[in-house]
């Protein structure tokens, strides 16, 4: 399934550091009755795929992908938690083929032209520009649209509610990630 399938009417991917499965099903039935209804959980706690498996089955109509995917073991194991679709800082040959062959929804992360064109050549035209703010922010975004055309951007890393507005706004950015959405105390 690819990203427009997926992503139909989500524009906001709250990005999740999580290691408790129960709170992770409260974090993703807060946001979906706040109309959010994609949740990334990123790889970077022991529990992350039981987190993932854990809104999955209580919450079959959110959209939960895994994060910080930096190998093919983990995209595999993401995949067979649930995730629907898998999101990396950026991308490596392995990576490549691994999403390839394992047909993946993935979304590999870039931060220059070079590295765009690469993936777009691959066959990725839906790219993670990570780290947003730190890498150029939306100056970065209106800069590449004429010259990759093609390119979907998901900007994340800096992102708050202070700027989404102006990320939100740019015709190359299908959706913006980020942890600030991520309700406390929950
Ligand atoms: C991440 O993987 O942690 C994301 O890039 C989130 O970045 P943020 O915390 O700046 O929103």
């Amino acid at each position: 399934m690819n990203f427009s399938t997926i992503f139909a009417g989500v524009t906001i991917i709250p990005v999740a550091t999580l290691d408790d499965p129960q709170q992770a099903v409260r974090v993703a039935q807060t946001l979906a009755t706040a109309g959010i209804r994609a949740i990334e959980v990123t790889l970077r706690t022991p529990r992350a795929l039981d987190c993932i498996r854990a809104i999955v089955d209580a919450l079959p109509d959110v959209i939960v992908g895994a994060g910080t995917v930096l190998t093919p073991q983990q995209m595999d194991a993401a995949r067979n938690a649930g995730s629907k679709f898998l999101v990396s800082p950026g991308a490596s040959q392995r990576l490549i083929d691994a999403a390839r062959s394992g047909q993946h929804a993935w979304l590999p992360g870039i931060a220059t032209p070079s590295e765009a064109m690469l993936l777009s050549e691959a066959g990725f035209d839906h790219l993670k520009f990570f780290p947003a703010e730190p890498a150029g922010g939306t100056s970065f975004l209106k800069a590449v649209a004429p010259v990759l055309p093609d390119v979907k951007f998901c900007p994340t890393g800096g992102i708050d509610q202070s700027n989404v507005a102006s990320y939100l706004a740019l015709p190359n950015v299908f959706a913006v990630g980020g942890s600030w959405i991520i309700p406390r105390n929950v």
